[in-house]
């Protein structure tokens, strides 16, 4: 994956002062991600890997933890500040939990085993430019057989909140899902509407073959 600089900045700086507020206003947006985990063929009694990319204040990690006492995860964030509040959530897990300040994708991650699964949460979407690199980087690093999970903004009919949500630094124009089939075999899709239409979220699971 090339050196991103300037992306890997922007998220630190909008992640300073989003960082403060982000569970307390997330809920309200960031649609169908204890779905997508709980779509995950986890199994009970395996030592599995999971990585997240992206991990931001490590809700995703945090509930798999809770679920799933034999996985082992590892996360991995770019921003200092979302950063210091995953630690905090995981300290609790922090025997099978391995955390990583750096960007995705520009050194390679010391992971104790490669991952059964790798997964992205309202995180690719932010990868601008990037994503398709993280993707490819996702399918180098997952096992052979392994699932990459994505949760994601898709698409909006409304060209004002593609607007906005690209001042946010969001790219919400159906980009990923084309690329991800590309690479991965289906193994389950969605795509729903949220807020009466305003915009469409997918859950994506998908093998490497
Ligand atoms: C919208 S948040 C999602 C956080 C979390 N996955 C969730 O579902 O709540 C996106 C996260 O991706 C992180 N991120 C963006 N670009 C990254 C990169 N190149 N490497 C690692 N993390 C990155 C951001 O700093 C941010 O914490």
């Amino acid at each position: 994956m090339g050196d991103n600089t300037s992306q890997q900045e922007t998220m630190r700086n909008y992640y300073r002062w989003h960082a403060k507020v982000y569970d307390a206003t997330r809920w309200s947006f960031l649609f169908g991600r204890e779905d997508l985990l709980r779509h995950l063929p986890i199994a009970g009694n395996l030592q599995q890997t999971l990585l997240e990319v992206g991990c931001g204040t490590g809700h995703n990690l945090r509930w798999l933890a809770k679920h799933h006492p034999h996985l082992q995860l590892a996360g991995v964030e770019v921003s200092p500040d979302m950063f210091a509040q995953t630690s905090k959530a995981m300290a609790h897990y922090s025997r099978r939990v391995q955390l990583f300040e750096q960007a995705y994708g520009i050194t390679s991650l010391k992971l104790t085993q490669k991952p059964d699964f790798v997964l992205f949460s309202y995180a690719l979407t932010m990868f601008n430019p990037g994503w398709e690199a993280a993707i490819e980087q996702a399918w180098q690093d997952l096992k052979p057989g392994g699932r990459i999970a994505v949760v994601d903004f898709h698409d909006t009919p409304g060209g004002a909140f593609r607007w906005w949500m690209g001042k946010n630094h969001v790219r919400m124009d159906g980009h990923l899902l084309p690329f991800l089939q590309s690479k991965f075999r289906t193994e389950f899709l969605e795509i729903r509407p949220a807020w009466l239409g305003l915009w469409q979220y997918f859950l994506f699971v998908g093998e490497k073959a």
